[in-house]
């Protein structure tokens, strides 16, 4: 796995979604109640952007169509053949690391 990117942990807000373009890669960062989650930027039941779906308890809701996505493991709550590709963020210091 490697590393897309990097951002200062203090850039990365509570309960703001912001997002990310590297390697080909649209990424949205968001941080709630302390975590901080990475995911596609691209709902897999029509391929709409995501980064104004609704969080909340770790898992989105896209804009579009209402599907659910569990934001840790990417499994969908609505629809179980759909996944939302998940990235791992870590920590490092003052930074977040993406990898992909
Ligand atoms: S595009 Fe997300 S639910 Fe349809």
């Amino acid at each position: 796995m490697k590393e897309l990117f990097r951002i200062a942990i203090d850039s990365v807000k509570e309960k703001e979604s912001q997002v990310f373009c590297a390697e080909g890669h649209s990424v949205v960062v968001h941080k709630e109640e302390d975590v901080y989650y990475a995911f596609e930027n691209s709902c897999p039941h029509k391929q709409m952007e995501l980064h104004e779906g609704q969080i909340k308890n770790g898992v989105i809701t896209c804009p579009w169509h209402r599907f659910r996505y569990d934001l840790q493991s990417g499994l969908s709550l609505t629809n179980k053949q759909s996944e939302l590709k998940i990235y791992r963020i870590q920590a490092e210091a003052e930074q977040l690391v993406v990898y992909g």
